[in-house]
């Protein structure tokens, strides 16, 4: 196929790219955004294997069958709440990809330092990325499945041992300029990187571990950006600079709506697994006042406004339908109910946005931290579903918390606040929340799906 036709081509995925990333920006035209981008991806791949002819067409369309059939039932398999641990093992298979890609070339001799002394460094860049990469990327993977704990593991000397691996890695790609053997080279500096990806991510506690996703991502399009100057393809270094860039971006937004810096979330060490035993500190010496669901339904049902806030645990308890259609009956009774959504409400950038939007809750209900937070003062009952670091006002004034500075949604300025989820437990940052105890908050345990499906039949009766 003629040269300048595939550039016409990677130029079209690239329009496509950027199309579609423009379209994710609002959940109105999520959807379309990621059709148009994935056209743009099999524009590209095509393109990529008509012109180096690497596969007879039969191959061609038996590779996109399979690959697209493993990749639909993944895709409609996974769990809402397993979205960020597939996320980070995409990320991980992408920077294994970019960096088997990169070492094959030295292998092959494509690039030399006698000929091409800066471009020979780009492989080496490419493995370097890759594998830390896929290593990190595992780690967060096992984290976030939690196949291993989601604590942080505290590595002695840290800091001096990082220097030195990174020291190592700089050595390790230099030492072609001396003579090293290119592929002894590539290996050491695989195993380097392998090591340092782990050791990266092993400090991060849980509740940081959706942000480091977001790195991963942008590493692994710096990866694929490298590769694509070992390979001269336009395509892979557009999608890969793009990769690279909005992952930085989304990496920056969800630290600035956690009021943390991004060194802060790599230095590690916050948040784990919760566990029962942060539960029992909390109820040390202080009282709760639990509810049942006739009682919230009458709260609710007498309101004249509400404010749902969804959390985590709505995605966990899949309870977005009853959500919405306990929404549809307190509005038929006449009652004005809004969604506050958090930016870092559940475990992933608009992981709410999706939830209720895949229960047709309508965009205009739901409001932004910013848009909404005057308003709890004058609302009857905030009712928390399954949302708790996000409310938590821990994050305003305990100087010593991990959330400290976070901007919190005001439930507290309500006149009633109620939370449904099952336990005393506290989110994912393990922080205690101390709002459970102040005398206008009520807990209404139990699983969120059924806390609410009986607060419909409830509201229904009254
Ligand atoms: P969390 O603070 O994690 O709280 C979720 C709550 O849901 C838990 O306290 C849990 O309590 C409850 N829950 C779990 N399963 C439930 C079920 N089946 N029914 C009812 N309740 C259930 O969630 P959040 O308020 O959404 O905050 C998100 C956290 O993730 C923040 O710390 C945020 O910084 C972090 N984070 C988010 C992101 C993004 S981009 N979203 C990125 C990085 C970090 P029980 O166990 O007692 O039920």
């Amino acid at each position: 196929m003629h040269s300048g036709f595939i550039e016409v081509i990677y130029l079209l995925s690239a329009i496509l790219f950027i199309v579609g990333l423009k379209k994710l920006q609002s959940p109105v035209t999520a959807r379309t955004g990621n059709q148009v981008a994935a056209v743009g991806m099999l524009l590209a791949v095509v393109a990529t294997l008509f012109s180096q002819k690497i596969l007879t067409p039969a191959e061609m369309i038996g590779g996109l069958v399979v690959g697209g059939f493993i990749g639909a039932v993944m895709a409609k398999r996974v769990q809402m709440t397993a979205m960020p641990e597939l996320v980070a093992a995409f990320n991980g298979f992408g920077g294994l990809a970019s960096a088997l890609v990169a070492a094959a070339e030295i292998v092959r001799g494509a690039i030399s330092v006698e000929n091409l002394p800066v471009e020979a460094l780009f492989p080496y860049l490419s493995i370097l990325v890759g594998t830390i990469t896929f290593s990190g990327s595992f780690i967060a993977f096992m984290k976030l499945s939690g196949k291993m704990s989601g604590n942080p593991v505290t590595i002695p000397g840290k800091y001096v041992v990082l220097v030195i691996f990174a020291v190592s890695m700089i050595a390790s790609t230099g030492w072609i300029y001396f003579g090293g053997s290119p592929v002894m080279c590539l290996l050491v500096l695989a195993g380097l990187s392998l090591i340092f990806g782990i050791l990266i991510v092993l400090p991060i506690g849980g509740a940081d571990m959706p942000v480091i996703v977001a790195f991963l991502n942008a590493l692994s399009g710096l990866a694929a950006a490298a590769t694509g100057f070992v390979l001269s393809n336009t395509a892979l270094i557009i999608s890969g600079a793009l990769v690279g860039a909005s992952g930085i971006m989304l990496t920056n937004t969800m630290c600035v709506a956690m009021n943390r810096k991004l060194w802060e979330v790599l230095a590690g060490g916050i948040g784990g697994d919760s566990d029962e035993a942060e539960a029992g500190k909390l109820v040390d010496g202080r009282t709760i006042t639990s509810t049942t669901p006739d009682d919230t339904a009458i709260m609710l049902s007498f309101a004249r406004k509400v404010i749902i806030v969804p959390g985590y645990g709505l995605a966990v308890a899949q309870a977005q339908h009853q959500v919405r259609e306990l929404a549809d009956v307190l509005q038929e009774r006449g009652v004005e109910v809004k969604y506050a959504v958090h930016p870092v409400a559940g475990r992933m950038p608009g992981h709410m946005n999706v939830l209720l939007a895949e229960a047709n809750v309508p965009y205009d209900a739901l409001f932004e931290m910013d848009e909404i937070n005057h308003e709890f003062e004058s609302t009857d009952v905030a009712l928390i579903i399954g949302a708790n670091d996000v409310v938590n006002p821990a994050a305003r004034h305990d100087q010593s918390s991990p959330i400290y500075g976070m901007p919190i949604l005001n439930v507290d300025h309500s006149k009633t606040v109620i939370f449904l989820k099952r336990s005393m437990r506290p989110g994912y940052s393990g922080v205690p929340n101390l709002l459970f105890f102040e005398p206008n908050t009520r807990m209404l345990f139990g699983d969120a799906k059924d806390s609410v499906s009986e607060l419909i039949a409830e509201v229904k009766a009254v």
